[in-house]
């Protein structure tokens, strides 16, 4: 059936993918994002997506969407954007983050796509070193 297909496709993804309602409220989390976050689905389904990243963005998204909510202008939603995830354990990484806006069932919901930059970054650092 095409709904398990796609339950199966998003739990078995390599990158992260949330979504989020109108408020910034997480609904859904696969586990890539539960492994990457260090949260189990209980743990932040109900919470704001904020939780999930530093300051200052932590106290500035609900602002963010906000703005776009009331002026249709996107700064990720279409470019996708190199932004900072804050762990359960404190601790903080690079990650790519594409959202997209989905109708579904007469309300929007935001699907946020992670694809972790950490080894990426590092390997910069190092190439770094050299120069
Ligand atoms: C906007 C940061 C996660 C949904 C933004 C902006 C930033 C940001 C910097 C644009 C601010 C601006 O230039 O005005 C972050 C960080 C995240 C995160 C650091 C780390 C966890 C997510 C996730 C979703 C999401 C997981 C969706 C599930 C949105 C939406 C907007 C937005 C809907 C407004 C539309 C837009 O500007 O294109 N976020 N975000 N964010 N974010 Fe996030």
């Amino acid at each position: 059936e095409n709904a398990a297909l796609l339950k199966a496709i998003i739990e078995n993804a390599i990158d992260g993918i949330i979504t989020i309602n109108s408020h910034g409220i997480i609904e859904s989390i696969n586990p890539a994002a539960c492994n990457l976050f260090q949260y189990s689905p209980g743990e932040v389904i109900g919470k704001n997506v904020s939780v999930l990243m530093p300051p200052p963005d932590k106290e500035l998204h609900d602002g963010y969407i906000n703005r776009y909510q009331n002026t249709g202008k996107a700064h990720i939603i279409g470019f996708g954007r190199e932004v900072k995830g804050l762990k359960k354990d404190g601790s903080v990484f690079p990650f790519r983050l594409g959202v997209s806006e989905v109708q579904f069932s007469g309300r929007k919901i935001y699907t946020g796509f992670i694809h972790d930059l950490t080894r990426e970054k590092e390997a910069e650092e190092r190439l770094k070193d050299y120069a």
